[in-house]
């Protein structure tokens, strides 16, 4: 059955702690799965343009559910807690939960927020923790809230940003953590509509598959990126051997492209916090540490692709870069790899010219203080550079015209870490061209 808001035989009432790309998705599908949501955050600013329907994030098809919850009255937003948590049947924590200088997650944000929510929560409300928490937060969430007549459930999200929207409203499975099952099944409820497997566990199993998925997926890529250093090696195309791995059923198509190394908000925070988890109960996660530690390599040896593209020597070079955000299809410029690359070319003395269709230098400050000079098109970023490196995955890249970029370098070299050009179309427009282990 195709569900829609109005054939939502039970419609409950929600608030959202916590707008970022989490909380702004949950918010919008639970709304559009007929939900009342209240979504509640501490940017007065932000709350404003939210509720004019206009997302703080580059999202696809999130400005449209946010249009449609906020036409229907089933989605508003709030910079009141205490209002939209008193009204709820179900309080979903979405804060951050950043990276600790020890490597642990920070668990400050969703300890506020539960303080903070707890003396306003009906009898019988479920706070349902989806900020990404270290195993055993569950009882910390407990402890903060105070209350014996409400329930904590785990519940983490799996979505990739960017497609967000998606995997919300078509999830491969649901995780619940509870030690109530009957606040576990009322949870189960909500997702119901979306048919989906759902997996109800107690608490500590479902933070752990949360942090088990993202280093899994973590370890995928770096064994893909170490294969195709392998197919250079040994003359290899790493394009057929991927692909001759991806129809393996055990193995899958996701997370199988090589690249400049993970980044993001998550693999590099959930990795960390895993090793760190594990350390914490006597268990060394040498393997996690050995994926790590082959990212960081990872940036070392793409520096070091542009280095000897660009004739051997960065000192007072112009190197040219296609895209700083961490992937395709967001703006986000948290722990890009883009940026790690291009600290360690600049570190080497090259001045880099960047690009990125998502023209981030005013979104936020994550390019201050990196000497990176932002162009508004991708050719002007090029001219004088005695190298081009493609850092994310944009498809609009494969359209651009290579001749053009060409012309105006000093020396014709592109470095392509994301093996999205064509090689033949890079060499007919006159440029050496450096995949990630193509022949
Ligand atoms: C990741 C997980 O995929 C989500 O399931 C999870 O919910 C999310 O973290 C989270 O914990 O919130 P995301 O960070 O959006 O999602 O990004 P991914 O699409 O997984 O990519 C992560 C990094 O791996 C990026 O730097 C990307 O470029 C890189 N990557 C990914 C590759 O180099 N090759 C691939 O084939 C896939």
């Amino acid at each position: 059955m195709t569900f829609t808001a109005t054939n939502n035989p039970s419609p409950s009432t929600v608030a959202v702690i916590g707008v970022g790309y989490v909380g702004l998705t949950t918010a919008a599908c639970l709304a559009h799965l007929g939900n009342r949501v209240l979504a509640v955050d501490v940017d007065a600013a932000k709350v404003e343009r939210m509720a004019q329907g206009i997302p703080p994030i580059l999202e696809a098809g999130l400005g449209d559910l946010m249009r449609e919850g906020i036409h229907s009255g089933r989605l508003s937003f709030t910079t009141d807690s205490e209002a939209a948590s008193s009204a709820a049947d179900f309080v979903f924590l979405c804060v951050p939960t950043p990276q600790g200088a020890d490597g642990a997650a920070d668990l400050r944000f969703v300890e506020q927020a539960s303080a903070q929510i707890a003396p306003h929560l009906k009898p019988g409300a479920v706070v349902v923790t989806k900020s990404t928490v270290p195993v055993g937060s569950a009882g910390k969430v407990v402890a903060a809230l105070g209350r014996s007549d409400t329930a904590v459930v785990s519940n983490p999200e799996f979505l990739r940003e960017g497609n967000a929207v998606h995997d919300w409203l078509h999830p491969d499975r649901v995780v619940i953590g509870s030690e109530d099952r009957t606040a576990g099944e009322r949870l189960a409820r909500l997702y119901e509509p979306l048919g989906a497997p759902i997996i109800i566990t107690d608490p500590a199993s479902s933070e752990t598959i949360k942090y088990a998925c993202n280093a899994f997926l973590a370890a995928k890529v770096s064994f893909v990126n170490a294969i195709a250093k392998l197919c250079s090696a040994v003359g290899a195309d790493s394009v057929d051997v991927i692909r001759g791995m991806s129809y393996d059923r055990r193995i899958g198509a996701d997370h199988l492209a090589p690249g400049p190394g993970w980044g993001g908000s998550c693999f590099p925070k959930d990795t960390s916090a895993l090793i760190r988890i594990a350390e914490d109960h006597d268990y060394d996660f040498a393997l996690l540490r050995e994926v790590v530690a082959a990212n960081q390599a990872q940036f070392d040896f793409v520096a070091e692709q542009v280095r000897r593209a660009a004739g051997g020597d960065l000192e007072g070079a112009t190197v040219a870069a296609w895209g700083l955000t961490f992937k395709a299809g967001t703006d986000d410029l948290r722990d890009s790899p883009a940026l790690s690359v291009i600290q360690r070319i600049r570190a080497q003395g090259a001045t880099v010219q960047a690009f990125d269709p998502t023209r981030p230098a005013g979104s936020n400050g994550h390019l201050a203080g990196l000497g990176v000079q932002l162009f508004e098109d991708p050719y002007g970023c090029c001219d004088g550079a005695s190298a081009l490196v493609v850092l994310t995955e944009w498809p609009e890249f494969r359209g651009y015209d290579l001749s053009r970029a060409a012309s105006v370098m000093t020396r014709r070299a592109v470095v392509d870490t994301r093996n999205m050009l064509q090689p033949a179309v890079a060499r007919a427009a006159g440029l050496t061209y450096v995949g990630m282990g193509r022949t």
